[in-house]
């Protein structure tokens, strides 16, 4: 039986995943039990979400306008920034049963939901910045760490006072350091290492390492089966090493960004995943005749549940999710410099 969609009513206190001690932190959505199904709005006009380091000033001022207009909704509304921020704790940190097993609990990391969970996640919190700036074309920038060019955290969010700013990040990692997508405790600092070893690590999340969907995506989870059946490739990799790259080592557990529950209260988080779903485009693209996705409909039918842009809670597919552009969206094209980087 596919995943389904939660109910808001067994959210209870979760678990810290660092510490593994219970949660210090309430991040249960508030609650509804008025559900729609969501049907993908006809898009008349494409976001298009730009790379960060090539943004303009006059688009950067209308992303922080948004944010600072998030981060001033009332703290019960489901748009806040922080519940915003929740939403991800909550479907992470093993606070919500699975609804048909209530002995297994539901986390959609390291399982093949990685992807259409966060482009959905994605999805609704680039909608409600869009209507709080009325931009019906909004699209949120992502970080293109997969590039030379890009691979430090991009100017605008280190800017002082700025709402995309984050104090708990690591100070050792600030601009101009390259991000080291392969970060563990022992670091390199040396950029004419890091970079080469950063496009050779692309390379082989991208092409090298994947022979079949489930490489890519990570393994089956559906009812009954236990959080971590195993991460895709650029989950395990590249994604997880940015994570703890960026967050805090003076902080008591990674936060933020380094730790699940607390992880999208930084604003840069929103753009590192835009980059790993950038990234799953790619890889459809280059897939040629080779399958793209799971046909099974465990994995079609799984359903989840978010706030949209209008605070109504709506119910959402995996299925609806293999197209970016059927979603309204796409991305800025850029080079991919990994590409011919065979090690
Ligand atoms: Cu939901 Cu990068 O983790």
């Amino acid at each position: 039986t596919p995943i389904s969609s939660p109910d808001l009513s067994t959210c209870a206190q979760g678990t810290n995943l660092n510490t593994q001690q219970p949660l210090d932190v309430n991040c249960c959505p508030p609650f509804s039990d008025k559900i729609i199904d969501y049907k993908l709005p006809h898009a008349a006009h494409l976001r298009l979400r730009p790379a960060a380091h090539l943004a303009t000033e006059e688009y950067i001022a209308k992303y922080e306008k948004a944010t600072e207009l998030m981060k001033a909704l009332p703290d019960d509304d489901p748009r806040s920034f922080m519940q915003q921020a929740n939403v991800h704790c909550a479907y992470c940190n093993l606070t919500y049963d699975q609804t048909g097993d209530p002995s297994e609990k539901l986390q959609i990391h390291n399982c093949w939901h990685f992807y259409p969970w966060h482009r959905w996640y994605l999805y609704f919190y680039e909608r409600i910045l869009g209507k709080l700036i009325d931009d019906p074309t909004f699209a949120i920038p992502f970080w293109n760490w997969d590039n030379p060019d890009g691979m430090a955290i991009p100017a605008m969010f280190v800017k002082e006072n700025s709402p995309l700013n984050d104090e708990r990040r690591s100070q050792t990692h600030l601009p101009p350091s390259p991000a080291d997508l392969l970060y563990s405790s022992t670091a390199k600092t040396d950029p004419n290492i890091i970079i080469p070893t950063n496009l050779t690590e692309m390379y082989g999340e991208m092409v090298r390492n994947v022979s079949n969907v489930e490489d890519f995506y990570g393994a089956k989870y559906v009812v009954g089966t236990a959080p971590d059946p195993g991460p895709g490739t650029v989950e395990r990799g590249s994604h997880t090493a940015l994570h703890v790259w960026v967050g805090d080592p003076r902080s008591p557990a990674g936060e933020d960004m380094g730790n699940f529950y607390s992880t999208a209260r930084d604003p840069i988080f929103y753009s590192l995943h835009a980059n790993v779903d950038r990234l799953w485009s790619v890889w459809r693209g280059l897939r040629g005749s080779k399958p793209k996705e799971f046909k099974e409909a465990d994995w079609l039918n799984a359903s989840f549940v978010f706030y949209d842009e209008n605070a109504q809670l709506v119910r959402v597919r995996v299925k609806d999710t293999l197209e970016d552009v059927k979603m309204g969206f796409s991305y800025q094209k850029v080079e991919l410099p990994w590409l011919d980087k065979r090690p």
